[in-house]
């Protein structure tokens, strides 16, 4: 009979069987008569066990030299060990050396310390690693939590395009592109000014993809290239916005927390800071905020925009996201709904994580009157042609309606407590790197 294939995720429920595990050498211990080859397969990692007696020379020679990264599969019997990371061990019987990785040209990445820039020119190799992998693995727990809330919650997925005609962020930020013919496109901020077309088709909506920003930040939180989740609702306000962001949120922490607690724990992630992430989450206001950073000796004015440092100071009085409410008019962008008792400001809410990780969630609710949002256009110098069908939503049946994104690497970032959001991403784009 032939033995079966199984993934290392599956292992602890085949003990006492003779399997066979196709993967990569992760690393190889020796010790006199027997080694300890550890093989990753991308669902784990397992420790297996070579005794010389028990093999035929060539094979025991063969695993003894084999180097870091060769791809291999091995057949052995599974045996129950405590003491082994998955509970399991498997105890060699044969080899077949898929692809031996040469000792001239040896896997770059070696368990001794490398240097930042390293590991990024490296990163297509990097992914490989423990660390690396258990980050992916949540951002993908992460990714799947945010589309089940919506999927479950009445939101239809309706892709919005990546060419886009013109800006929704400010026109300082876009990535300009030649299309046909001397056209000029850019590449997307935000899907948002498509999902307020499709709400009022749909109802309640959502986008999910890749957005552009061409901000030459070279900070910890900012990507050229990010993912991002838009939600958008008809017939709603800018409490609506916050209940959902909240729900989403808590759901999505806990999917992490249910699912994904050996990758946290490789992390070495402090699991209380997570489990504290529950509704109700504090709510401020833009005035309420300015005063505690005075307080705390920032230089903020009333007017100014927060800076990182300022949302860092901000989220250090909470243990769960402060939702920041009713930010001045002028430093947002142009579509948002003013308060009607207070014109001066905006009915938008940024969400600020714990732990200094600073703003996963922007959003708000949206101007609805005709009107006063081509005058908007015209004061933020916006092209009107690129906005007439963003106005006819305004003549065809306009509600007021809201909505809001949140950035996946940051969201990422937080909930692994990394440095930096250059580790979220499989490949990052940042300000000084477009490979590999
Ligand atoms: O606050 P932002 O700019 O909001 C919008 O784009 C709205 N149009 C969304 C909407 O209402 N539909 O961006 C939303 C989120 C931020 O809170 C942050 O999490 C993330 O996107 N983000 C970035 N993430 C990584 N790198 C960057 N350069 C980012 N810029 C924004
Ligand atoms: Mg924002």
């Amino acid at each position: 009979m032939a033995v079966p294939r199984i993934t290392i995720r599956e292992a602890g429920s085949h003990t006492g069987q003779t399997v066979e595990i196709a993967g990569w050498l992760y690393n190889l211990r020796k010790s006199g008569k027997i080694v300890f080859p550890l093989v990753r397969d991308g669902t784990g990692i397992i420790q297996c066990v070579a005794v010389k007696s028990a093999l035929p020379e060539a094979v025991f020679d063969e695993l003894k030299g084999l180097t870091q990264e060769s791809s291999l599969i091995v057949t052995g019997q599974l045996r129950a060990e405590e003491r082994a990371p998955g509970g399991v061990e498997l105890d060699v019987q044969g080899v077949q050396v898929v692809q031996r990785v040469p000792e001239s040209d040896p896997y770059p990445i070696t368990p001794k310390e490398h240097g930042v820039d390293f590991l990024m020119d490296h990163r297509h190799l990097w992914i490989r690693s423990r660390r690396q992998h258990a980050i992916l693995r949540i951002r993908h727990e992460i990714i799947r939590a945010i589309r089940d809330y919506f999927d479950c919650n009445g939101f239809t997925l309706v892709d919005t395009p990546i060419f886009t005609p013109a800006a929704c962020e400010g026109t300082t930020t876009l990535f300009e592109c030649n299309y046909f013919d001397d056209e000029k496109v850019y590449l997307t901020q935000s899907g948002q000014l498509y999902n307020e077309a499709t709400a009022m088709a749909f109802g309640k909506v959502y986008t999910f993809g890749p957005t552009f920003r061409a901000e030459k930040s070279k900070t910890r939180r900012h990507l050229t290239e990010f993912w991002m989740v838009e939600p958008e609702m008809a017939y709603a306000t800018l409490e609506d916005v916050k209940r959902v962001a909240e729900e989403l949120i808590v759901f999505v922490v806990r999917r992490v927390l249910e699912n994904r607690r050996p990758e946290l724990t490789t992390l070495e992630r402090d699991l209380s800071k997570l489990e504290a992430i529950q509704a109700p989450f504090p709510r401020i206001s833009y005035d309420e905020a300015v005063s505690r950073l005075q307080a705390k000796g920032s230089q903020i004015q009333w007017g100014g925009d927060f800076g990182g440092t300022d949302e860092t100071l901000l989220s250090e009085d909470f243990d769960r996201p402060v939702m920041v409410d009713r930010y001045p008019a002028q430093v947002k962008a142009f579509y948002f709904q003013p308060d009607p008792d207070r014109p001066d400001v905006v009915l938008g809410v940024d969400v600020l994580a714990p732990e200094g990780y600073g703003e996963i969630i922007g959003g708000g609710q949206r101007i609805h009157d005709y009107d006063l949002l081509v005058k908007r256009i015209e004061e933020h110098n916006l092209p009107r042609e690129a906005f007439d069908w963003y106005l006819d939503l305004r003549k065809y049946g306009s509600v007021p309606h809201a909505g809001f994104g949140m950035g996946v690497e940051r969201c990422v970032a937080w909930i692994c407590g990394l440095e930096h959001v250059r580790e979220t991403i499989a490949f990052p784009r940042m300000l000084y790197r477009t490979t590999p």
